[in-house]
């Protein structure tokens, strides 16, 4: 844990420079519109420590899978989103000295990511070997409103001293990731040109074949005039650069603007991504650093009236839940159906940027409450074009007749994930797509869905679950044998409550599913029946046989669900028992202790209760939370947002607090000593999902909105915005009230602690806090 970064609403703040931290700010203030994303790198050489990123969304490579004992099935690559050509890089020689931080004598260091207009801007005073001083403001952005564009202004007076100062505006394309596994490089150069003051370099993936055109044009300001300039082209093998001379004088400003482009085949013809970098460098150079910054911090407002969490009374709280925020909407606008939210975004290698489950049991509330519904409809829509994929998966497996099993890690829907326990067993994944359907129904309305892509997408998981349980002559019921639940710390498991409870869950959904189109759109239900070869009666009588004679371990004395067969065989220790010098565990004992003990990495049991809250009465669900949570280490940052939620609904307000407080900042006090890698992106929306799902108690039923609030802790007041079925809704919670205010042009029935309250189009209403007055 570290506390260096400034508590402010809306900026994070570093002050005074210490490399040893450098690769973590270096996440912490990364950058992104979507489209492509960076790490907060700096522009100028740095040969200090550092993990150099730039990522562009949806432009992977596929490393060949390295494990020690290969078992049939496994995959043959882990793909990754990779290391892409930085464009940032402008070199700076001051006579005959490079400007180095890792080499100067560094001074009024400060790095501020500024949340509201979407900019990082970084400020020093670097004393040189000479003895030379100048002065730096590095201001960058990647536009959310041209995402393929991104700009930086590199501001430089020296200080002390009058001469010369080389500038090299530069692309790098000769980069690596740290994380590959024969320690290849995965970009070969396609093309390359420099033209004056901009230069253009388009790589290729090698095997995937994606290419990507990085250009930029550069021009140099002093006295608030452009700067006549002679350049030199400067070219190497995946490096494109132009070098230029200025004279400065001692305490004279020089601005180097640099404008920049990453086009993909992805989205343009490969035969024109030379041509259109060139126009998209062009127009941005054209509209200039601050008519972009403008229309950047513009965009920005939007953005946070739709998303934004005001928390009065904790500074620190604020800071937290407005950086996790700006980081998820920096990773995923939903523009694309073809891309996705890796647990780390584009904020560093770990997890390949590939697609996990957190996306649907995580992100899509945040997504769906924050967004246009086409934002989550598109996460949806991403599996739908995978689901070919999935059957592929599961056939290579020995399931058959259209049975989907989504992979646990993905990209383009194969199956990357190469340990067994995992690939093959932690098959709950499934769920949680069937799941992210309803949930995306649930909160819009959009029933239509089903018809056009859901319901094939269910068929194809129902189908999987209907293979993958089996006929226990020994019980008379059904079980699921070798699974790996949420809890990554027991593996190979028997009748994990979890995944049977939602397998059977997602059969009885499949089934709704089929008879809500069959009676809405008729001839959608005779099209799906028909590719997927459906047969109604057999297979809804299979599912249906499952669904009433589905095995699910209960121990009666102590009323709880079991985690799986056999869990109360362990030794029962909790984790307030347990040496703090012992934690986290996974780094402190051997993965076999782990195995063996009763100790659990995240929510599982609870997953499901958190999942299918309805179905269960308060007092089924206090006593399996007070059973499994003092079990629960909380070693996936995924863990406490289930928990808060739960504490929050059983009304322990303190502890839904305290949970939250485990993750709200995560990041920014580099809590789990693992910030450097990257931020835990996916984590960041179950953050969002404590405060508004935990202490406002947002829930959906039968269409309608409903409210528990309390405050937690020390806050003064909280409020946040949603997006609900063509509203956009405030909601703010004080001491005293709660108030909606509807910002739309439809009136709207919420229900405040139970009582359902009219909030008219454009008009606020008032409740008392805890119970309601009118
Ligand atoms: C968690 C998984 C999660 C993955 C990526 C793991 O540590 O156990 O549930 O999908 O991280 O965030």
């Amino acid at each position: 844990m570290k506390q260096y970064i400034k508590v402010d609403g809306w900026n994070i703040i570093e002050e005074g420079f210490v490399p040893h931290y450098n690769k973590i700010s270096e996440s912490i203030f990364s950058l992104g519109n979507g489209r492509m994303g960076q790490r907060a790198n700096f522009e100028e050489t740095y040969s200090g420590e550092t993990l150099q990123g730039n990522y562009v969304a949806g432009v992977y490579y596929p490393d060949k899978t390295r494990v020690g004992w290969w078992k049939n099935g496994y995959p043959e690559y882990f793909a990754k989103v990779l290391n892409a050509a930085n464009w940032i890089g402008i070199g700076i020689r001051i006579e005959e000295e490079e400007l180095d931080l890792h080499k100067a004598r560094v001074t009024d260091f400060s790095r501020v990511l500024n949340m509201q207009e979407g900019y990082l801007q970084r400020s020093f005073t670097a004393t040189l070997e000479s003895g030379k001083q100048v002065k730096v403001t590095a201001t960058r952005f990647c536009s959310i409103v041209d995402d393929e564009t991104g700009a930086i202004r590199y501001s430089i007076t020296p200080l002390n001293f009058e001469g010369n100062v080389q500038v090299t505006a530069y692309i790098d394309g000769d980069i690596k990731n740290q994380d590959a596994n024969y320690d290849e490089k995965f970009w070969e150069e396609t093309g390359a040109s420099i033209q004056h003051t901009s230069a253009y370099i388009t790589l290729k993936t090698k095997k995937t074949g994606f290419q990507v055109c990085t250009g930029m044009q550069f021009n140099i300001y002093q006295d608030a005039k452009p700067v006549v300039m002679h350049v030199t082209p400067v070219q190497k093998e995946k490096y494109v650069g132009v070098v230029t001379t200025v004279k400065v004088k001692s305490q004279q400003e020089t601005v180097i603007y640099k404008y920049a482009a990453n086009l993909s085949s992805e989205n343009h013809a490969v035969a024109a991504l030379a041509n259109n970098c060139e126009i998209s460098v062009g127009k941005a150079a054209a509209k200039g650093f601050d008519a972009m910054l403008k229309e950047q911090a513009a965009a920005w407002a939007m953005k946070w009236k739709e998303s934004d969490i005001i928390i009065e009374g904790d500074p620190a709280a604020q800071q937290g839940i407005r950086f996790n925020i700006f980081q998820l909407n920096q990773t995923y606008t939903g523009e694309d159906a073809r891309l996705n939210i890796g647990p780390k975004g584009f904020t560093g290698e770990k997890y390949g940027g590939s697609t996990y489950w957190d996306t649907e049991a995580y992100c899509i509330p945040f997504y769906l409450a924050t967004a246009d519904p086409q934002v989550a409809r598109n996460l949806l829509i991403y599996r739908y074009k995978q689901l070919g994929k999935a059957i592929e998966n599961a056939a290579k497996l020995g399931f058959n007749n259209g049975a989907a099993l989504y992979p646990m890690v993905t990209m383009n829907g194969e199956e990357c994930h190469n340990e067994w326990e995992i690939t093959f067993e932690e098959i709950h994944r499934n769920a949680a797509i069937a799941f992210a359907i309803f949930n995306y129904i649930r909160y819009t309305g959009d029933t239509a869905y089903l018809a056009e892509y859901g319901t094939e997408v269910l068929i194809g998981i129902a189908r999987f679950w209907a293979q993958r349980v089996n006929w226990s002559e020994a019980r008379g019921q059904y079980v699921m044998l070798g699974v790996t639940g949420p809890n990554e710390y027991e593996n190979n498991v028997n009748n994990n409550w979890y995944t049977s409870t939602m397998a059977t869950w997602c059969l009885q959904y499949a089934t709704e599913a089929l008879q809500y189109v069959k009676e809405t759109a008729a001839n959608r239900y005779d099209a799906i029946i028909k590719t997927t070869f459906f047969d109604a009666g057999k297979e809804l009588e299979k599912w249906q046989h499952v669904i009433d004679n589905m095995y699910y371990p209960v121990d009666e004395q102590l009323g709880v669900f079991l985690q799986q067969d056999g869990y109360l065989d362990k030794e029962q220790i909790l984790v307030k028992d347990l040496d703090p010098a012992q934690r986290p565990l996974n780094q402190k004992w051997s993965w076999d202790r782990i195995l063996r003990s009763c100790f659990i990495k995240q929510a599982d049991v609870l997953q499901g209760l958190y999942f299918l809250e309805d179905r269960y009465d308060i007092d089924t669900l206090r006593r399996n939370f007070d059973f499994y949570e003092p079990r629960t280490v909380h070693e996936s940052s995924l863990s406490p947002c289930v928990h808060a939620i739960l504490a929050a609904k059983l009304g322990d307000e303190k502890r839904a607090h305290e949970f939250y407080l485990r993750t709200s900042r995560l990041d920014l006090d580099d809590y789990n000593n693992d910030t450097e890698d990257g931020l835990h992106i996916t984590s960041m929306a179950g953050t969002w999902m404590s405060v508004v799902e935990g202490f406002a108690g947002m829930r959906v039923r039968d269409g309608q909105l409903q409210f528990t609030p309390f405050l937690p802790g020390k806050w003064q007041s909280f409020a946040f915005s949603i997006r609900f079925r063509g509203r956009i809704l405030k909601v703010k919670v004080s001491k005293q009230d709660v108030t909606i205010e509807n910002d739309a042009v439809n009136d709207i029935t919420v229900y405040i602690y139970g009582e359902a309250v009219e909030v008219p189009a454009g008009a606020t209403v008032t409740a008392k806090q805890g119970n309601l007055v009118n």
